[in-house]
């Protein structure tokens, strides 16, 4: 899909040579004397057009127009939460006529975050995955014309936008393509696809340099399978080297099927989705290439399949990480933790600024917060507030969790250093727990994504979140220069 920003006269909609003309109106609206004002002050006053964010009045060739869709589309007082409500209902609404060519026009100036929202919006909204169909024909929108008043106060936003799509886009497809489809050895392939941009370098680690570093809980979950394992190493590098960088660490199961301590059948497709941290760590690396901003980013990704066999690890089975720590796999299917704490001590070596691990890691993180906001982790107040400002700026929302000691006390056990798991109460935050203890060396935030990485049911998919999040951490970060 193709965007372009342009300025927009509101006189020239009628002209504009387009399928579909979604036209974003606020509570700021101010009518003119041109065709298109005074229909939106006509289906403002009759109540046709409601002043309420998601509100549609689809206008089939109206006339004295050449689209033959004019869709009003309200966004109250043009937050980024009401355009994203507003565009996603307008796109729902002329999904039917399959628009190529579309025009999205707002009246008022939006701000760059209302801007982005909505170019993310729409992309989402129109996305279709193809890969593993033999009918190839994707999303119908092939060209959208981003028209605001003053578009030169507004291009630098634009461009971020597009480029988080870009990234956002990366992530689905690689999270709905099934495990044989999206193996370890895929991932690598994609990171190292990458490395072909301008201050891209990746490393692929395989069994043999796993072992030597001694992750021993990697190679706990990875033993089950005969798909070889990958530890992807990437670097964005766009500031100095002295410059500490920010160092995402994605959990990549490219198949969870529980191993020894298997899932039950129902549903177990889904976890081709377990790899949708290590994705979205890819899209955020694909943005990047893009925008080539003035930080340093690291990504670190542990790839492996989770399933049953005769060399697969055992209840019970006492594990060495990394770190030393020795570990008892209680259930074979808290695997995330595993892959992660090893990734999360290779992290210390990078002398980071902060290290945000992102990971499908536990079921109860979705009891706790659905689909609606991921959960993050932290005791640091900056990361905190960071997170914060980021999941409001791109949308792609988030909420903090507790880290209180007294969740760790179900980890201890008499075999090892710690157990795999605790009791069922409070699960996303003991998984957290865990993490925890191999992350002293810095500042750490953990994002489960177990709830929000994809979507069920009738519009089953990979969302491409926490893609949106991470890139408004990592760019907002760099323009408050905290990043050093
Ligand atoms: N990948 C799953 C978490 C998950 C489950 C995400 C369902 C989304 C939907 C993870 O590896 C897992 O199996 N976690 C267990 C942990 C338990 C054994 C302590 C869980 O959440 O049930
Ligand atoms: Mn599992
Ligand atoms: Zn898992």
């Amino acid at each position: 899909m193709n965007f372009e920003l342009r300025v927009f006269e509101p006189s020239a909609v009628s002209r504009e040579k387009c399928d579909v003309s979604l036209v974003l109106v606020s509570n700021n609206f101010q009518a003119g004397k041109d065709a298109l004002s005074v229909l939106i002050a006509k289906a403002l006053k009759s109540g046709d057009l409601e002043a309420k964010a998601g509100q549609v009045l689809d206008i089939y060739r109206p006339i004295g127009f050449v689209a033959t869709h004019v869709v009003l589309v309200h966004v109250a007082d043009g937050s980024p939460a009401d355009v994203r409500k507003g565009v996603a209902a307008a796109v729902a609404a002329v999904k039917g006529a399959k628009p190529k060519h579309v025009t999205l026009g707002f009246l008022q100036q939006p701000s760059a975050q209302a801007l982005r929202v909505a170019v993310t919006t729409l992309a989402d909204a129109s996305y279709a995955y193809t890969t593993t169909k033999s009918d190839k024909k994707g999303r119908h929108i092939e060209k959208v014309m981003v028209a605001v008043p003053d578009d030169k106060a507004l291009s630098a936003g634009f461009v971020r936008a597009v480029a988080a799509v870009s990234g956002i886009e990366l992530a689905k497809e690689w999270g709905n393509r099934p495990a044989n489809y999206a193996t370890p050895t895929h991932l690598a392939g994609v990171a190292k696809a990458l490395a072909k941009f301008s201050r891209v370098k990746v490393d692929v680690l395989g069994h043999k340099e796993v072992d030597k570093l001694g992750m021993g809980a990697l190679l706990a979950v990875a033993k089950g399978s005969d798909e070889p394992l990958r530890f992807i190493v990437m670097h964005y590098n766009g500031a100095a080297k002295s410059d500490a960088p920010v160092v995402l660490v994605g959990k990549g199961i490219t198949f969870d099927s529980g191993g020894i301590s298997i899932k039950p059948a129902a549903e177990m497709d889904e976890m081709k989705y377990d790899m949708c941290g290590a994705a979205s760590v890819l899209g955020v690396f694909r943005a990047l290439a893009e925008l080539q901003p003035n930080i340093n980013v690291v990504g670190l990704i542990a790839a492996c399949e989770n399933l049953p066999g005769s060399r697969a690890v055992k209840p019970g089975d006492v594990v060495t990480s990394m770190s030393g720590q020795t570990i008892e796999v209680l259930n074979t299917d808290a695997e995330g933790r595993l892959v992660l704490c090893d990734a999360l001590t290779y992290a210390e070596r990078f002398k980071p600024y902060a290290v945000l691990d992102i990971a499908t890691l536990t079921g109860a993180c979705v009891v706790a917060l659905g689909g609606v906001r991921s959960g993050f982790f932290t005791v640091d107040a900056l990361l905190s507030a960071g997170l914060m400002a980021a999941s409001e700026s791109s949308q792609d929302l988030c909420w903090q969790m507790p880290l209180d000691d007294d969740y760790a006390e179900g980890l201890k056990t008499s075999f090892a250093d710690v157990a795999n798991v605790a009791g069922r109460a409070g699960g996303a935050v003991t998984a957290a727990k865990f993490l925890q203890r191999f992350t002293a060396k810095y500042r750490w935030a953990h994002l489960d994504i177990a709830g929000t990485a994809w979507k069920s049911g009738a519009t089953k998919g990979a969302t491409g979140r926490p893609v949106g999040l991470l890139l408004d951490y990592l760019l907002d970060q760099a323009k408050a220069g905290s990043v050093d």
